[in-house]
């Protein structure tokens, strides 16, 4: 069964409607491998899995004898995959695993670069790229592992999973004399398997977001965003919606036009990254910080769409679905002009105050009943836990839209303050 030059074969790992149907209208090649999660949580649509050449269930993507056991049975089959489609953090690993048993990546860490901080800014630092201090923490029971963070950076610093995701067990550390307390409290996430640690010098600054999806090292779009808080400020128990009325968290579009200067200068930025780290192709999320005094420093990078509310702010960017042009830009190489249903547009987390149970949160009617919402997603309902240990904790995302950047901002507050999710208190 080998590739024909029309019709590619392609991989996708995990389970979303809207990719899978767009990549379908495109080649009938499609493999699909589903998670537990995917199976036991989303639903897949039993019709449309009948559509595709083989689902492959797995329990996890972390398991090597599972992507094994699914390159192998491609491989006996005689399928020549052309493209592996890995959207979610959840998938990074085994995608990456899989294109190396398949043949289709040259350097064997190549994908453990997009997901190992480390590695990730040791090869984007090689390359000139401007990047916070670091020291490996690979044990921090270990004195001298502590030592050398000690010795080595200048505090405050960050404390984080190597290879975590949603801000989940990053920590600000002010002292190196608080370092060792900090360390002690650390309770691994579950979800991680690896609890190795990473520690930087904390980058002051705002945080930046730049989205692009890639064909033949070229950007297809690339979109500079701003988030109204840095990630981890919305830890600071302190954090709450400014008395101004100015949204506490999420994160909208600067435009070109609004910014030209800083689109050369990340555009820049973001060819040496691909550069250091091998990317052609597909759809990045990279995180930047912007210095008080305007330098840029790399955060780092994912191989895959964002997460959160930044996908359907792109589809609204876009005019289209984004999984329309991760699959048209992995088969064809293009992707329709996009066509922006509003020139500011940009989206809003309803995070709650404060740590609590859910008493109220809109209905997804309520928030597309507000003038000025494009799309809304309600992720909890009434009774529901909310901790404020991390800021991935999601509850309703609206995409915002407006014709101008003083419009968007009243809108921004004006949203904030008429949907918001009310907690009472736990227990
Ligand atoms: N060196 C640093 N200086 C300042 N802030 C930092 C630093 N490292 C991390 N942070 C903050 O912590 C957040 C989470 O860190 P990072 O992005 O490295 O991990 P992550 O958990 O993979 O993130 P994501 O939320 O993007 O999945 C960042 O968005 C940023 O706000
Ligand atoms: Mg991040």
């Amino acid at each position: 069964m080998p590739s024909s030059a029309g019709h590619p074969h392609v991989v996708i790992c995990k389970w979303s409607e809207p990719l899978v149907r767009c990549m379908l209208d495109l080649t009938p090649h499609v493999f699909l491998i589903l998670d537990h999660f995917d199976t036991t949580f989303m639903n897949p649509d039993r019709e449309l899995l009948t559509q595709v050449e083989r689902v492959y269930e797995i329990k996890d993507f972390d398991s090597l004898e599972e992507m094994a056991a699914v390159a192998t049975d491609l491989v006996v089959r005689g399928v020549a995959v052309d493209h592996i489609v890995s959207f979610t953090e959840f998938s990074q690993f085994g995608a990456g695993y899989l294109g190396v048993l398949l043949g289709l990546a040259d350097d064997p860490l190549w994908h453990v670069s997009f997901r190992d901080k480390r590695l990730m800014k040791e090869r984007v630092r090689r390359a000139g790229v401007p990047t916070a201090d670091w020291v490996t923490l690979a044990d921090p029971s270990r004195a001298d592992d502590v030592a050398a963070v000690r010795d080595r950076l200048a505090f405050p610093i960050v404390v984080k999973p190597v290879a975590g995701s949603g801000t989940i067990g990053a920590v600000r550390v002010d002292h190196p004399d608080e370092l060792r307390s900090v360390l002690e409290g650390i309770a691994p996430d579950p979800h991680l398997k690896s609890h190795q640690l990473t520690a930087e010098e904390f980058v002051a600054g705002s945080e930046l977001h730049v989205d692009a999806l890639w064909h033949d090292g070229r950007p297809l779009y690339l979109l500079i965003s701003t988030y109204y808080r840095p990630r981890l400020a919305l830890l600071d128990p302190d954090a709450a919606p400014g008395p101004d009325g100015t949204p506490e968290d999420g994160s909208y579009l600067i435009t070109e036009d609004e910014a030209p200067e800083l689109y050369r200068r990340v555009t820049k930025l973001h060819h040496e990254v691909n550069s250091a780290l091998g990317i052609t192709h597909g759809a990045t999320h990279l995180e930047l910080f912007e210095r008080p005094d305007g330098e840029l420093v790399f955060s780092e990078i994912a191989s895959r769409m964002a997460g959160g509310w930044i996908g359907a702010v792109i589809s609204e960017y876009l005019g289209y679905e984004i999984h329309t042009a991760i699959a048209r830009a992995t088969v064809t190489g293009r992707i329709p002009e996009p066509r922006p249903s509003k020139p500011c547009l940009g989206a809003l987390h309803l995070r709650p105050p404060r740590a609590g149970r859910i008493a109220a949160i809109p209905t997804v009617e309520d928030m597309l009943a507000v003038d000025g919402v494009l799309r809304a997603q309600r992720l909890r309902g009434v009774g529901d836990r909310v901790e404020r240990t991390n800021p991935s904790e999601w509850c309703a995302f609206v995409v915002l839209g407006a014709d101008s950047r003083e419009e968007y901002e009243a809108l921004a507050r004006r949203v904030a303050g008429e949907l918001r999710t009310e907690v009472e208190p736990l227990g």
